[in-house]
């Protein structure tokens, strides 16, 4: 099934009947009975007086309808998360492990040091940072990586909107795999950029020639594949981006974004995208400091790609978008990259013990080489969230029907959610679907030979199926 138009993807695209503006009417006049309506004075409620507005007519505070916003963004809800404050908080897939405090020692007196030259602009373009960034990225890439091939933004979120207002925009079509990121799409549609969203195989992988069919189909600006993908862990064997990337240049349409925001987490023997930088002129792989290096407060994303890529950046981002405290606390991170990337063994163990726990009660689960899991098949996965939010356990609804996604925390996190979850399955508040076939695992594919990779799934097909619309995911 493909989702098309910008703005159309479940779950964000217009509400139903949304249509233009009732009537962007002006913001000043009568009231009108609104409940925002100004005072006597003329000020509009929850706002002071002005001098002026004694003498001017009442106004009102416009609402959203009223203004000129995009008719492609009405409707829209912003992306995020339900926070609630419970005991356990499993449904960001944030990095449980704070930083030590003598990490938190160097990072304050590096904000410290960027704080005496606060009166100056940052780097612009950021080339220290890069430089360490390239150096962190080349034993995982094989080869080493320069300045120049390498960017940084506010989050890999920020990378991906830059991405998405160089290659993407009116009339351009970004292509992705659902269940993803959800912020793919949305980004996509943010900057005007048309959707064209096809699913994955019944077991949440990709099939290469699958793939390339799709890119010819839809002539894709952006080619969006995430490796390991939110909301289901599931990593890419290198032929999938290979194909993809070989398409992109039979087309000569777009670049091929791989988002390994999760890359540290996976496990032996997975490979990552950059090795494939050398021979792939279109591949861009997105990466950020948000989950292993657990800094997901300080808002820190990279990528690295062909140097005309990062050339393509600079005409979008915004001047200094990195701020000279962001440079200077990533540089201290990075400076400090075997401490933190300590905790992702640890991190690593709980999800592993996820996995064997959540199939020993019964679940299917997706393989993950991130620090998530997937896991169900609930007959209500909405019951199954409400069950273990009541005991205190919050976890992800990703709205894929049937399913429930848990980050791997802390090992006594891991302990309530497990009871939790055996209390739930015992009390039979939700049953678990009829079983079905485990889910195939991309990491025993990606080595076994090209003839064992599963079939592209059947109506007879006992593995889990995917169904749309999906409502996407953080
Ligand atoms: C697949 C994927 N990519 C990118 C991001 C964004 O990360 P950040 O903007 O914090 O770098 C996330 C966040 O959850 C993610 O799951």
């Amino acid at each position: 099934m493909t989702t098309t138009g910008s703005g159309s993807g479940s779950g964000s695209g217009p509400a139903s009947g949304a249509g233009p503006a009732s009537g962007a009417g002006p913001v000043t006049g009568p009231a009108g009975g609104s409940p925002r309506g100004s005072g006597s004075d003329g000020a509009v409620a929850g706002w002071p007086a002005t001098p002026a507005a004694g003498r001017s007519r009442p106004v009102r505070s416009p609402t959203l309808d009223e203004l000129p916003l995009r008719d492609d963004l009405r409707g829209m809800v912003p992306y995020g998360a339900p926070q609630l404050d419970v005991p356990v908080l499993l449904n960001t897939n944030e990095n449980p492990h704070p930083p030590s405090a003598g990490l938190v020692d160097a990072l304050g007196k590096a904000a410290s040091l960027a704080a005496t030259e606060a009166n100056r602009y940052p780097d612009r373009q950021a080339e220290a940072l890069r430089a360490d960034l390239a150096y962190y990225l080349t034993p995982d890439a094989g080869f080493g990586l320069r300045t120049d091939q390498v960017w940084a933004a506010n989050g890999s979120n920020e990378v991906l909107q830059q991405l998405c207002q160089a290659f993407g925009g009116p009339g351009r079509v970004a292509l992705g795999y659902e269940p993803s990121y959800s912020m793919h799409r949305l980004i996509a549609v943010a900057t005007a950029t048309g959707w064209a969203g096809e699913r994955r195989e019944p077991d949440f992988t990709l099939d290469p020639d699958a793939v390339a069919a799709a890119i010819h189909r839809h002539r894709p600006s952006l080619v969006f594949l995430a490796s390991p993908n939110n909301p289901t862990g599931t990593a890419l064997p290198l032929e999938v981006v290979l194909a993809a990337c070989a398409a992109v240049g039979e087309t000569g349409s777009g670049i091929v974004v791989v988002d390994e925001a999760y890359a540290e987490f996976r496990r032996a023997g997975v490979p990552s995208a950059l090795a494939l930088l050398p021979s792939q002129p279109r591949l861009v792989v997105t990466r950020t400091m948000s989950k292993a290096f657990a800094l997901a407060g300080a808002r820190i994303g990279y990528l690295a790609a062909h140097p005309a890529v990062v050339d393509a950046l600079q005409l979008v981002r915004l001047p200094y978008h990195l701020s000279t405290f962001t440079q200077a606390v990533a540089r201290t991170a990075l400076a400090h990259a075997d401490e933190l990337l300590a905790t992702v063994e640890a991190v690593k163990a709980q999800r592993d013990r996820l996995v064997a726990e959540l199939t020993g009660l019964g679940c299917a689960v997706a393989p993950s080489d991130a620090n998530f899991v997937l896991f169900g098949r609930f007959t209500d996965q909405r019951a199954a969230w409400q069950g273990l939010l009541d005991a205190g356990v919050l976890v992800r609804d990703v709205g894929l029907p049937g399913w429930l996604r848990v980050t791997a925390g802390l090992a006594g996190e891991v302990d309530a959610f497990l009871t939790a979850t055996r209390a739930l399955l015992a009390e039979g508040a939700t049953a678990l679907a009829p079983p079905a076939a485990a889910p195939t695992d991309p990491a025993s594919a990606a080595a076994a030979p090209a003839t064992a990779r599963p079939a592209t799934a059947t109506s007879t097909d006992a593995r889990p199926t995917v169904e749309l619309p999906y409502l996407g995911e953080e």
